[in-house]
């Protein structure tokens, strides 16, 4: 890839025109006065000229083919050679600028000494002090050159005047439903994307995590300035598949190589992408993903899967179950907004049936509740026939889930539409020995310890042991609890009851489902 050239010549015409007597001008410090002075987007617009590509960080806004450096519409006085190192520093944000390049590109045609570039560089960096957020724009890599360290937005079509200006992120996917407990979660996602350009929302299928990324991204998109994209992996199998997929979410022209395309829009583009459902190519994504955020220091992503991508700078939110009572817990009305996952089975009821649950009902309900161990998929499946079943017979029924729970949203993805197709989906993503090891750990019933599981689980898988029992819970397929003083694990109610199953009826694969 080279995406560092490319960006190189594509400042070229700009520097070549400075080749012309205004050139002079500018080299002396002082902005010239030949050129036009075009405040801003607006004041472009309305003197009928075309838009044109800008960049904007700090507060400020470099036309490079304009020649112009504006704050707050007013033009910063800026030498030439200044204005061209700044345009090709900025046009390669995140990227290390060779001394000879810049050289090159700023003097072409000319012989020069280092010492030329780094007088320009000092007179740059005084002016781009004059403001706080700007001060520290740029850093030397000693030995190398210079890098432009600030977040960058790139407009190639230029600055849209504000009264036009259309839905900030309208790419983002429309929660239907009013979303519940999860607050918290929220807030420490969104706090982790402050602090880490890659954080991974992970738990098993159905607890959440696309829900939890759309509402985090939509907090987020209140004070992030660049784009904001969902992209959708659940039909893609590979990492070139999932470079395209992004691309075309960009809207980015792939008719070059793909990888390289994207790379140069997300340099200068500030952008968060949320990359949705990664676990069946995890490790394509680990790799898509280092190599995307090492070459755009702009780029945040958000990712959803059942099983961390292990990338440099990872950092991994598990999603908890939503909250219910304890079994013997009592609840009284009063008590349903405590927990979460009583809330969403109550607020699903009501979506297809008038239901006004009275105190006799609250006991069946968290049941249901620890029974489907507090995933909201699967609540909102047994949400969706309390008005045939009535919940003491759904209750009554749940200890062969899979049977009852077969009645999704006719709109849902297809792996959503019944409990068993949700867990074939995930099952099917398993090696073979993981798949066996999980169906043994399902006769377990309670809790153990990782010894235990690994001893008696012993022979029945060729790799070793403890990495099967591992991964399976990398995968978010056993619950740990540290209370004690050695963690204990256990399999969810309801992925014991499906391994259980596959012992009565083997599953197909989920893949592609
Ligand atoms: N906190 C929540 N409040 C309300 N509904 C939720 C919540 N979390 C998930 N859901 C619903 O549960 C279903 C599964 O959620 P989803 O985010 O797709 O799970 P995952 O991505 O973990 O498989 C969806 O229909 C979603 O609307
Ligand atoms: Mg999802």
């Amino acid at each position: 890839m080279n995406t560092r050239l490319k960006g190189l010549a594509a400042v070229q015409p700009s520097s070549a025109a400075m080749d012309h007597e205004g050139r002079k001008l500018l080299a002396s410090g002082a902005p010239s006065g030949k050129e036009p002075l075009v405040v801003d987007g607006a004041a472009s617009l309305a003197v009928g000229t075309a838009l044109e590509e800008c960049y904007e960080f700090a507060g400020l806004r470099l036309s490079p083919k304009r020649r112009t450096l504006l704050r707050d519409g007013e033009r910063v006085a800026i030498g030439g050679r200044a204005l061209d190192l700044l345009s090709l520093l900025v046009s390669q944000a995140g990227n290390v600028v060779s001394f000879s390049d810049l050289m090159r590109l700023v003097w072409p045609n000319v012989t020069v000494e280092e010492a030329n570039v780094r007088v320009q560089m000092n007179i740059l960096r005084k002016i781009l002090s004059q403001w706080d957020e700007a001060s520290r724009a740029i850093n030397t890599v000693p030995n190398r050159g210079y890098c432009f360290v600030l977040p960058v937005r790139h407009h190639p079509n230029g600055v849209v005047p504000s009264s036009s200006k259309v839905q900030k992120h309208p790419a983002l996917p429309i929660l239907t439903n009013r979303i519940v407990g999860r607050d918290d979660a929220i807030q420490i996602i969104e706090d982790a994307l402050d602090q880490s350009r890659l954080v991974t929302i992970t738990g098993p299928g159905g607890i959440g995590k696309t829900t939890v990324a759309i509402a985090t991204a939509k907090r987020y998109a209140e004070k992030f300035q660049g784009e904001i994209r969902f992209v959708d992996f659940s039909n893609v199998t590979d990492g070139a598949g999932a470079a395209q997929v992004i691309s075309e979410a960009l809207h980015v022209p792939t008719e070059r190589d793909v990888l390289e395309s994207l790379c140069e829009h997300l340099g200068v583009n500030e952008t968060l992408l949320i990359l949705d459902t990664c676990e069946h190519i995890v490790e394509p994504v680990a790799v898509l993903a280092e190599r995307l955020l090492s070459h755009c220091s702009n780029l945040k992503l958000l990712v959803t899967s059942r099983e961390a991508l292990r990338a440099t700078g990872e950092w991994i939110h598990s999603l908890p179950s939503l909250t219910f009572p304890a079994e013997g817990e009592e609840i009284e009305e009063k008590d349903i907004a405590k927990f979460s996952a009583v809330t969403l089975f109550i607020d699903r009821v009501r979506s297809s049936t008038r239901f006004e649950p009275c105190r006799r009902d609250l006991p069946k309900i968290a049941e249901i509740c620890r029974k489907l161990d507090g995933i909201p998929l699967a609540l909102e499946f047994a949400a969706a026939r309390v008005a045939e079943l009535g919940l003491r017979e759904i209750a009554a029924r749940l200890d062969d889930c899979f049977s009852i729970l077969t009645r999704g949203r006719r709109t849902a993805l297809p792996r959503h539409r019944t409990l068993a197709a949700a867990f074939d989906w995930s099952y099917g993503l398993l090696s073979q020995e993981e798949q066996r090891m999980l169906v043994r750990l399902a006769a377990f019933g309670g809790s153990f310890t990782a010894e235990r599981a690994i001893t008696s689980c012993a022979g029945t898988a060729c790799r070793r042991t403890s990495d099967v029992f591992y991964s399976l819970l990398d995968k978010s397929f056993l619950a740990v609890e540290t209370a004690s003083e050695a963690p204990m694990f256990r399999l969810l109610e309801t992925t014991r009851a499906y391994a259980a199953s596959v012992v009565c009826s083997p599953r197909r694969s989920g893949r592609g489902l």
